[in-house]
């Protein structure tokens, strides 16, 4: 790899431990993934906030990070964390889980990165633009800036995007070059409902066909923002896709000739199959809606279900998870959805440690319905909004 001077002198220490830690971490990846120089960026999202992930190795190495120096040069933003910072009691949190991660968000903020929790950040105040190259963790959202806004990120892990976030810089290569984000299967989708959770059972089967890779669809219309979260989560957790195009729909879509690539369909049988896969109990303890978190869209289509109805069933808890942003815009549609369960700022049913209070949790979305046994050891009922709400009015 080539490096300026200027970078050459971050290597070797010149401006502090916490940027020659981060450069050495950028450096190493690049050499790996055979880059041949850095980029800037213009912005970076960084994932592993919550203390249920990160654990105690994660604090030392934040804690190693601030004493080093590190601060961030571009605008930064965090994922959610495992507790809404003010109401994690109603959450089942314990004192000294939300000690440890109150300590966590603190350590980030010194380093300048911005308090906020969000995985949807795109939705509030990092928006990236088409072209710009990003270092984003968080696979929902970075497959959203790639796709649906045209900007450039691979798939960074934790450490790499604070590491770029601290440089201003990633190393130069998969999804940042032109070649590398040509689609590589055209999904032909058949019959696709309009809703949401079509986009979460479709996103699921299409990580089930295709794995990897970078799908080209054709077959889907005036796709939503909360249409494009939904898909590119379910992908993301059921394959590990991380850009895809829509044809009339994406950004890049008409860049590329698809001639020759290979297809596969997605109809009523494969729909069943992922729905099938992810659905495997019917009594519930919490429904969980918010992955990824919530949009104001999504906020007052919630509330406007729920407007006039009264909770009845008492054994069932609802959590409804959205950014703090989010949630001080909708405060009308807040007051509706609290008489049914708290709507929770800046934390996930999947990074929050429900495992001590809940053994079986239902979700609209393919993300939590891959996550939520494996991260959690729930078992999962997987359904539309409309019908999980059923359960309890
Ligand atoms: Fe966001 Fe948590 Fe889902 S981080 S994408 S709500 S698993």
């Amino acid at each position: 790899m080539i490096l300026t001077d200027e970078e050459q002198a971050i290597f070797d220490g010149e401006k502090g431990a916490g940027a020659q830690k981060a450069m050495e971490l950028v450096v190493a990846l690049g050499k790996i993934y055979g880059a041949d120089s850095l980029v800037d960026i213009t912005s970076a999202h960084l994932s592993g906030a919550s203390y249920k992930t990160i654990g105690e190795g994660g604090l030392k190495y934040l804690s190693d990070m601030v004493a080093g120096g590190a601060k961030v040069s571009v605008p930064s933003t965090l994922n959610p964390v495992g507790m809404d910072r003010e109401r994690w009691k109603e959450m089942h949190i314990g004192p000294e889980f939300a000690e440890k991660q109150l300590q966590i968000i603190e350590l980030y903020g010194k380093m300048g990165i911005r308090k906020t929790c969000s995985c949807t950040p795109y939705i509030g105040d990092n928006v990236p633009g088409f072209g710009d190259h990003v270092a984003w963790a968080e696979s929902s959202a970075l497959s959203v800036v790639n796709s649906y806004f045209g900007a450039r990120t691979n798939r960074e892990g934790g450490p790499g995007a604070l590491a770029a976030a601290i440089l201003g810089k990633t190393a130069n290569y998969g999804l940042h070059l032109t070649e590398n984000r040509r689609p590589t299967v055209v999904v032909d989708v058949e019959d696709m409902g309009g809703s949401v959770f079509d986009y979460s059972v479709l996103g699921q089967a299409v990580g089930m066909a295709i794995g990897k890779g970078i799908p080209y669809f054709r077959g889907l219309k005036d796709i939503s923002i909360e249409d494009a979260k939904t898909l590119s989560a379910a992908m993301a957790a059921a394959g590990s896709v991380a850009l895809w195009h829509a044809e009339g729909c994406t950004p890049e879509a008409g860049d590329f000739d698809v001639s020759g690539l290979e297809h596969i369909s997605i109809g009523d049988a494969e729909r069943k199959a992922a729905y099938d896969k992810l659905n495997t109990v019917e009594d519930v303890q919490l429904i969980a809606l918010g992955c990824p978190h919530l949009t104001p869209k999504e906020m007052h289509d919630i509330a406007a279900l729920l407007k006039g109805k009264k909770k009845k069933n008492k054994d069932v808890e609802v959590w409804f998870c959205t950014s703090e942003s989010v949630r001080s815009q909708c405060q009308d549609d807040v007051r509706i959805m609290e008489e049914f369960g708290p709507v929770l700022a800046d934390t996930c049913m999947v990074v929050a440690p429900i495992e001590g209070t809940f053994q079986r949790t239902a979700t609209n979305s393919a993300k939590a319905g891959n996550y939520l046994p494996t991260l959690c050891s729930q078992k999962v009922k997987f359904a539309d909004i409309s019908d999980l709400l059923k359960v309890i009015e």
